[in-house]
């Protein structure tokens, strides 16, 4: 590793532990504790994941480098920074609670910052605001709490895989520690390389939303290539897996995770059935030969019989009628 990249890890981490005492002993950091003990996190889980807090001031993070003698432009290049026409610099996390993110070795590469209030749509502030690329930071082969979560997928022989730091992070506090997160963007390729090293088996838990169950589709796509054995695991009414551990509880959620997750082919069946409009028969055969792709290339029978009756009550038709248009369809295929 190069001179210039161990220089800025030294600065992240620096950064990182002023932004941490900020929000565990400072009166500066009162407003972003209370925010986060309203999310219920506990002083332990700040401490495990060095949780911190930027002050809404321009220059506070440079001055504390410049007091260090920091050379400019390192700070400059750190993307700790913005820098204005004249070249100053600015501190680029203002009035934010700020999640590390280390790379597989657990050095601090970006952080990424949350503002305190719920987000304005009036408003283009986005909710997270994150570190940019530097010679340290490849987002696409970067994945949150990977480092920290690596004893605990090997020995569960198994990773989830989130979209958000406070899904990982909720999900750490109940128990469940082997998570990961993609942040938000699509799974890349790099990432899923990084996991088939440690793991074999990945269990997608993305919001309940609409973003999230495409997202999970699209994440499937990418994995159909892989070793990888892959659960998806569905969340009720919209909720991310943040707050369904607060309203139905550490227990429920543990459950959904170990017990309740859908093999890609079943959450393809769910998923596509909600991108039609069933009481409308055009659109019900639509569906029906959508889902039969999936359906068809399944070698056993028994999993093969459970897809038609999945398939069956979605369409509200006998598993009969389904099984001979499989049946059919087979027969063209050969
Ligand atoms: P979500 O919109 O689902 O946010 O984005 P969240 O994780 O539930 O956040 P909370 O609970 O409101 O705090 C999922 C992830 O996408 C990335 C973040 O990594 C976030 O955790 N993201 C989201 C961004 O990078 N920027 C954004 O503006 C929004
Ligand atoms: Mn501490
Ligand atoms: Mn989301
Ligand atoms: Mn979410
Ligand atoms: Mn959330």
């Amino acid at each position: 590793e190069n001179q210039s990249a161990t220089l800025l890890k030294q600065d992240y981490q620096a950064a990182q532990e002023l932004y941490h005492h900020i929000l565990m002993r400072t009166q500066l950091g009162e407003t972003a504790l209370n925010y986060l003990h309203q999310r219920q996190l506990t002083d332990a889980t700040l401490e495990h994941f060095q949780i911190g807090f930027a002050p809404d001031q321009q220059q506070m993070l440079l001055s504390f480098f410049q007091v260090k003698q920091k050379e400019t432009s390192e700070l400059a290049r750190s993307g700790l920074f913005t820098q204005t026409d004249e070249g100053k610099l600015l501190d680029r996390f203002r009035d934010r609670v700020i999640f590390p993110v280390q790379d597989q070795s657990g050095d601090v590469i970006a952080f990424s910052g949350r503002i305190l209030q719920k987000p304005d749509p009036q408003r283009p502030v986005g909710k997270y605001l994150n570190s940019p690329e530097t010679e340290i930071f490849n987002k696409s082969k970067t994945l949150f709490n990977l480092a920290a979560a690596k004893k605990e997928i090997r020995q569960q022989g198994e990773v989830i895989l989130f979209e958000g730091f406070m899904d990982v992070i909720s999900a750490y506090q109940a128990g469940v520690k082997n998570g990961v997160a993609s942040m938000g963007t699509s799974l890349t390729e790099q990432q899923v390389y990084l996991l088939q090293r440690i793991t074999q088996r990945l269990i997608i838990c993305y919001d309940g939303d609409a973003p999230g169950l495409k997202a999970a589709c699209r994440a499937l796509e990418l994995l159909q290539s892989t070793s990888l054995e892959v659960g998806v695991v569905i969340l009720p009414q919209n909720q991310d897996p943040d707050e369904f551990i607060k309203s139905q509880g550490a227990q429920a959620f543990s459950q959904l995770v170990h017990h309740k997750s859908l093999s890609p082919e079943a959450f393809m069946i769910e998923y596509l059935s909600r991108q039609y409009n069933l009481n409308n028969d055009l659109e019900k055969v639509d569906y029906l030969n959508a889902a039969l792709a999936y359906i068809l290339p399944v070698q056993s029978p028994v999993q093969q019989e459970l897809y038609v009756e999945q398939l069956a009550q979605h369409l509200n038709l006998p598993s009969s009628t389904i099984r001979q248009e499989l049946q059919e369809q087979q027969k063209t295929k050969k």
